[in-house]
């Protein structure tokens, strides 16, 4: 960027989209990016757990291309994969038709054909944050505007809220609401009074619901988060992304679903065919068995996701200077620490200090200045040795 023209790239306009060039890139990414090579990094900045994807799911996609599953699949995904979503789905909140479903590249892929299919360039766009920042740029790379509604945190009762007058103000108009529940970075899970409510109010409005589901199984008080799909009917302005990343730890496999209204899986699937033509198709043949045969992998990551949140949480509450609002799901402990103002710098400076990385809350909306996030997805020993570094910088 030179001189305010977003296009200029060494001297030369390259006439790429100015939406394009101007797009911030993850501060998150930038700290990891800081670090490629080094030896001796304790990575805490990336939403993923430390342990590889369980054997019996590696092998069902080694039978999947020894049996030649090598070729397209259907736009749709295949209808094996299908139906076993539909199965799961259906167990876990309402029953759903299997034509409300498409199998995606993960959940990255689905939130992005989400805002291809709904979204104008100017449209105003309500994004419930903090958030995951690649929720906001799908809307920017279609030219929508932002609308950033932040979740209420007060010091006192040390709790996300879900600000509902602010919704009710600027639902007018808008095209869609983003939301992610459970959420990455504050670990707040909506509840299923709120899910009525924005429900009605969209209803009311016409408005789109992008419902971010990926965290739905990583609880700990329940078997499954409140789903707008508990709430809704098969025509609502609703659509709600799931991924096989989080819940059966497949996060570089690619793979996830949407679930659309009744009688729209023909548009969704146009924009599979001109993403990605489908899903890779052994990756398919394993998320069968991930689904059907996972139940206890996702029992035992649990169990050990506790343990990691209480270490997490023992190790934080040590330090008088840092706010931390107890996460009710997901895998993230996100803390504000009173006297920082800078957290991207806080983040470069730790990791040059410490050797551990951390995600500034600036990443994740406005008002990240002060927060900082921690993916505990890790094991207690890692976890112990990350926080031993860095009570010099949390002290
Ligand atoms: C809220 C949320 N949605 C979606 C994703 C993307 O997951 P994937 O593309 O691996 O399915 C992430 C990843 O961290 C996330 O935190």
């Amino acid at each position: 960027m030179a001189n305010g023209c977003y296009n200029l790239i060494n001297n030369k306009d390259f006439k790429i989209r100015k939406i394009i060039s101007s797009l911030k890139s993850s501060p998150i990414r930038n700290i990891a990016n800081s670090v490629i090579g080094k030896k001796d990094i304790i990575p805490l900045y990336f939403g993923e757990t430390d342990i590889a994807t369980p054997s019996f799911i590696s092998e069902a996609m080694k039978n999947a291309l020894d049996e030649g599953h090598t070729f397209y699949s259907a736009n749709q995904g295949i209808t094996e994969l299908v139906e076993t979503i539909t199965t799961y789905t259906s167990n876990l909140h309402n029953n759903i038709s299997s034509s409300r479903i498409m199998v995606t590249s993960a959940g990255m892929n689905a939130l992005m054909i989400a805002s291809e299919v709904i979204i104008n360039p100017n449209d105003k766009v309500i994004c419930i944050t903090p958030v995951w920042p690649n929720f906001m740029r799908c809307i920017e790379i279609m030219g929508g505007k932002t609308i950033e509604i932040p979740l209420i945190h007060s010091d006192e009762d040390n709790k996300w809220k879900l600000d509902l007058e602010e919704i009710k103000k600027n639902i007018k108009n808008a095209r869609a609401i983003y939301i992610n529940t459970p959420n990455n970075p504050t670990g707040w899970m909506m509840n299923r009074e709120e899910q009525k409510e924005i429900l009605e109010l969209c209803r009311k409005e016409k408005i789109w619901i992008i419902s971010d589901e990926v965290y739905e199984r990583i609880t700990y008080d329940r078997k499954v988060a409140p789903s707008f799909l508990d709430v809704s009917e098969d025509n609502d302005f609703l659509i709600v992304v799931n991924s096989f990343s989080k819940s059966w730890a497949m996060t570089g496999w690619r793979l996830g679903w949407m679930i659309v209204p009744e009688g729209l899986l023909s548009i969704f699937e146009k924009l599979n065919e001109f993403n990605v033509a489908s899903p890779s198709s052994p990756a398919q043949h394993a998320g069968i068995v991930a689904i059907k045969e996972g139940e206890k992998f996702i029992e035992k990551m649990l169990h050990d996701l506790k343990i990691s949140r209480q270490i997490t949480v023992d190790h934080l509450s040590n330090f008088s200077r840092i706010i931390f609002p107890y996460p009710d799901a997901a895998f993230y402990a996100y803390f504000k620490i009173k006297d920082v103002s800078d957290s991207e710098k806080f983040c470069f400076d730790t990791l040059s200090l410490t050797g551990v990385g951390l995600a500034p809350g600036t990443s994740f909306g406005n008002g990240g200045d002060s927060w900082i996030r921690i993916c505990y997805a890790k094991s207690p020993k890692l976890l112990n040795q990350a926080f031993e570094k860095l009570k010099p910088v949390l002290t």
